[in-house]
């Protein structure tokens, strides 16, 4: 780690406190929280630790915005216009955000620069896109009456945010949100709640009205659950883990809120012994190993048949073998630390799990360094699918290889899980691909390419990945409520 006060960026930290109807506030009892830079695990900056009194104070701004406010007056066209506004901004700064979301999340500069920041702007532009674009139906109802439908804004979204992707998933869920004309209570995750907080800066500089959107950092169950069970929130949108949704479902049943939730994964990547090997070789590292294995869709279950089995895994461990992990402020390094000690923990743990439930650990295993919260890119080959590698979600750099034989039996395999986020299929064989893209049991599906992601393109998961989608035109119907106006032309 001797490289990283060479290269090590220290972006300005602006933004700490509550954003609370267009003002930075402390929180109301005084607490801050630490956030940490994974890669130093040194302490970056003291953010107010919101709770219930201030989830109060964001609700009503929120309702304020949404009721008398502004935003509920406001054109369509304008509305889309301010989205557009903020995406610019962003670009604007697009070189400090990569920096911030670095140095708080832990994640490659390249991924923040290349991946995170472009696809936050292109989100918005999306859906800023899509404001003036909200329309209902005419309906030929029986009877002399006109019949319509109209769209409208959920109202108050609550969001809760993980920190894998901060600044993407606030704009996964302030794109929709704002388009359909709803205003915004975001919790970020307590581990990275910088890029949001700066995210809310631009918006008021973009001209976005006070209230609109609001920001209220701080923990799970206190701030968090503040969220949900609050009678003034009409909506809430999770992305987290299938436990903490658990939670939410029964802490919102109280209010009957409409709910959605992107979850986790034990995604099925399978390679067909007639797939191009380099290419799906390639994928597959990508598929597990990308934003250090903590992608909700990462394949971590990989399946080979087993005539190509030898030839795919040496591609595998030779791609490990090459991958540069360390400082993430280095522009080479395509690895960085996980996001916090617990996480590194629970990695840690299922790396003993697989050794000692027999699994062959071919790269890795072990911490990376010795000081911040790195891993060495790990493979375990011969897993079974009743280990515990094969079943939990991981969400660390830990990819496992499953041999199978024939096509209805991986089919089996891999829908075999509680799980139904993302699958994918490497294979030349056109009418194989299809038939596997219908019967896998998954939100997604890639064929002969992983982790191809597109605001346009609708993500979500069945079963126990989720409910509900997020992204594409889906993603914006679920900030909207139908109202069916009937007319009598007599
Ligand atoms: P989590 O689901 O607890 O946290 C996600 C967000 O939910 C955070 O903002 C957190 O503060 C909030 N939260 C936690 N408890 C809450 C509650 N009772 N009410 C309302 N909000 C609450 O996930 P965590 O603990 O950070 O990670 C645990 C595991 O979850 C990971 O190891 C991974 O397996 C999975 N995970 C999946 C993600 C995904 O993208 N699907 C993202 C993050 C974690
Ligand atoms: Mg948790």
């Amino acid at each position: 780690m001797a490289t990283m006060t060479k290269t090590a960026r220290t972006p300005q930290i602006r933004q700490t406190q509550c954003f609370i109807g267009g003002q930075w506030v402390p929180s109301v009892s005084g607490k801050t929280f630490e956030t940490i830079n994974p890669a130093t695990e040194e302490v970056i900056a003291q953010v107010a630790e919101g709770d219930a009194a201030d989830v109060d104070l964001a609700v009503e701004a929120a309702r304020n915005a949404f009721e008398q406010g502004p935003w509920s007056k406001m054109d369509a066209r304008e509305r889309g216009r301010l989205m557009h506004k903020l995406a610019d901004l962003i670009e604007e700064e697009a070189e400090d955000l990569a920096q911030l979301e670095t140095l708080d999340n832990g994640k490659p500069i390249r991924e923040s620069k290349f991946g995170d920041v472009p696809l936050t702007i292109d989100c918005l532009r999306y859906y800023a896109g899509y404001a003036d674009k909200i329309h209902g139906q005419t309906i030929p109802v029986r009877g002399n009456y006109f019949c319509y439908t109209r769209r409208e804004p959920v109202g108050v979204a609550g969001q809760i945010i993980p920190w894998n992707f901060p600044m993407l998933m606030a704009a996964w869920k302030w794109g929709p949100a704002l388009a359909a004309g709803c205003t915004i209570v975001m919790k970020p995750a307590e581990q990275t709640p910088l890029s949001c907080l700066r995210l809310a800066r631009l918006a008021q500089k973009a001209g976005i009205p006070d209230g609109v959107i609001n920001v209220v950092p701080g923990y799970g169950p206190t701030a968090g659950a503040s969220i949900v069970k609050h009678p003034g929130v009409d909506k809430v949108a999770f992305t987290g883990e299938y436990k903490t949704a658990q939670i939410i479902m029964r802490d919102a049943s109280q209010t009957l809120k409409r709910l959605t939730f992107e979850l986790g994964g034990k995604s099925p990547n399978i390679i067909f012994a007639d797939a191009d090997l380099d290419a799906a070789a390639q994928g597959t590292h990508v598929g597990l190993y990308l934003n250090q294995g903590q992608c909700c869709c990462a394949g971590s279950r990989v399946f080979v048949q087993e005539k190509v089995h030898d030839k795919l895994v040496d591609k595998l461990v030779a791609l490990n073998n090459a991958r540069k992990v360390g400082d993430p402020f280095d522009p080479a390094t395509e690895q960085g630390p996980q996001v916090d000690k617990a996480q590194f923990d629970k990695i840690m743990h299922y790396v003993g799990l697989g050794k000692s439930e027999g699994a062959k650990c071919l790269t890795g295993g072990e911490r990376h360094g010795d000081r911040g919260f790195f891993i060495e890119p790990t493979l375990f080959d011969g897993v079974k699918d009743n280990m515990s590698i094969a079943k939990d979600e991981i969400f660390g750099p830990v990819l496992s290889v499953l041999k199978f034989k024939d096509v209805d039996e991986v089919v089996e395999r891999g829908n075999n899980t509680f799980y139904g986020l993302a699958a994918a299929v490497w294979t030349r064989d056109i009418g194989k691909a299809h038939r596997l893209a219908k019967q896998l049991r998954a939100g997604t599906v890639w064929v002969n390419c992983y982790d191809v992601f597109d605001a346009a393109a609708p993500f979500g998961g069945f079963k126990m990945s989720g409910m509900g989608r997020e992204l594409g035109e889906e993603g914006l119907k679920a900030y909207t409520e139908s109202k069916t106006v009937t007319v009598s032309m007599d």
